[in-house]
């Protein structure tokens, strides 16, 4: 990632030194790709530091966690006051805000910045998501905003607010990651369990839906990885490979501070899971062998009940559902920090660049422009209107799914979370009157103010506990 950061910076004009522990690697950076740019070797920190102007610009994408320390802690001592340190590996924001506090007290300017794209995005164009005080963006900004991708000449790059503001994006980022590929894992799964269709054939369609309301970097990367067939075996690529998905901790962290902020992200909490599960071989292994697979149902053989259409539909709708959780949690996470974030830049640098750029983020961006206030993206009236639409398909490749055994973690969590939002009355009322039976936790009335306690093991007459 950093070396390809590097040749983008020096293909964009801008005059490069480039460090790396191994040094052999920053030689090789510099003798492949020297004619691309100015890149100039430094063969240790000191000499990357005296070669640079000042106030220094520093970039460091390293291993996030103790390799980042490690660089920091060397790096420090070397710098002057208002140099700038931007990190742009993938950081957990309470380590931004802590290296950002710990930097300060030096006069040391930092800056935690969210990068996407994997390689090839950092190379050609990534979405960058930057944390920072705003007189260290004017020194970064800039630069980070050339080698940014870019949309209608706008750059997919933007100070999304103070400390760890710009990781915690790339965190929620990456959360709403894994929703988006596991839900349309979960879509390949149904068509070739329910509809019998092979990987090849499964690929078609995918294409076709990359000509639609999904058009996606993952749909169409799902469509290559789909088509390819495996040159060892000749079986197709996906049935080679170990179904056990890794996770670098991302998602993660999103659900683990949603907790701790109380947003429900369900559908990245589910899709995290599923990862979790399907890593989980020896407990797999021996519930497979211990619970014997049901007989398939035979109407659901020769009826697989799964159209196709509705399979689309209800990967849009459950999509939308799983962009509007990470939003909220950005809204929570930045009324908690006092970050005030500008919700409607996200989806705006995430059109290009980054892997869930989508066509569909130009619309959301437009909505929440639109309904800055708004409480979900889920109530501005286009997203209502197009979840309104699609509720009966989704409900429809649900049904379809749980009737064939065929595991749906994300879809049916959506459609949960759907139907839970629009229940008139939800059993947390039971969930109540529960806690207050054996914990005395009381209870709010639907029909006056207060807080209230019944003494189930007395007489039961409700008392006011306000
Ligand atoms: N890969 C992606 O698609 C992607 C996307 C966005 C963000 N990121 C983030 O970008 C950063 C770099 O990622 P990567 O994919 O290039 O691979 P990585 O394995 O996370 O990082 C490799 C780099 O870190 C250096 N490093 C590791 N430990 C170190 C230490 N203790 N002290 C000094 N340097 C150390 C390595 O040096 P040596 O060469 O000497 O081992 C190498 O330059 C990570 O924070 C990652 O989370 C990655």
């Amino acid at each position: 990632m950093g070396r390809n950061l590097a040749r983008n910076l020096a293909r964009n004009g801008f005059r490069v030194a480039v460090h790396n522990r191994t040094t052999s690697k920053a030689e090789a950076l510099v003798d492949e790709f020297g004619d691309e740019g100015d890149l100039t070797l430094a063969r240790s920190l000191e000499d990357l530091v005296g070669a640079l102007e000042r106030p220094r610009r520093i970039i460091v994408m390293v291993k996030a966690g103790e390799g980042t320390d490690a660089v920091l802690d060397e790096l420090a001592p070397l710098l002057d006051e208002g140099d700038v340190v931007a990190d742009a590996g993938n950081a957990h924001f309470h380590d931004t805000m802590r290296r950002h506090e710990a930097l300060a007290r030096k006069g040391i300017r930092f800056a935690g910045v969210g990068v996407s794209g994997g390689e090839v995005g950092a190379l050609e164009g990534p979405s960058i998501m930057p944390g920072c005080d705003g007189d260290t963006y004017a020194e970064i900004g800039p630069f980070l905003e050339v080698i940014s991708a870019h949309v209608d000449d706008e750059p997919c790059c933007t100070l999304i607010g103070p400390d760890g503001s710009g990781h915690f994006v790339k965190m929620v980022h990456n959360g709403i990651e894994y929703a988006d590929m596991q839900l349309i894992g979960e879509s390949v799964d149904l068509l070739r369990r329910l509809v019998h269709l092979e990987p090849a054939d499964v690929a078609e369609v995918v294409r076709g839906w990359n000509d639609t309301e999904l058009e996606s970097y993952l749909v169409e990367i799902t469509a290559e990885v789909l088509a390819h067939t495996d040159a060892e075996t000749g079986r197709p690529f996906v049935d080679v490979v170990r179904d056990a998905a890794e996770q670098k901790g991302t998602g993660r962290w999103t659900v683990q501070t949603a907790l701790d902020l109380g947003v429900p992200v369900t559908a990245i909490a589910e899709a995290t899971m599923a990862r979790a599960v399907s890593g989980d071989t020896t407990r797999r292994d021996a519930v497979r062998e211990a619970l014997a697979a049901p007989e398939e149902d035979p109407a659901v053989a020769d009826d697989p009940g799964l159209d196709p259409d509705d399979l689309r539909a209800a990967l849009y709708a459950a999509k939308v559902v799983a962009y509007a959780q990470g939003l909220d949690m950005v809204r929570a996470g930045s009324a908690e920090h006092g970050w005030d974030v500008e919700l409607a830049d996200l989806p705006r640098i995430w059109r290009d660049g980054c892997i869930i750029r989508a066509r569909l983020l130009a619309d959301i961006t437009d909505a929440l422009e639109e309904h800055p206030d708004a409480p979900s993206l889920l109530a501005t009236p286009d997203f209502a209107a197009a979840v309104t639409e699609r509720l009966p398909a989704l409900r429809r490749v649900v049904a379809a799914g749980v009737a064939a055994g065929v595991p749906l973690p994300v879809f049916s969590s959506v459609l949960a979370y759907l139907d839970a939002l629009r229940a008139e009355r939800l059993p947390a009322a039971l969930v109540q009157g529960l806690r207050d039976y054996f914990g005395a936790h009381t209870y709010e009335r639907v029909d006056r103010e207060g807080t209230f306690h019944t003494p189930w093991a007395g007489d039961r007459v409700e008392v006011d506990a306000g």
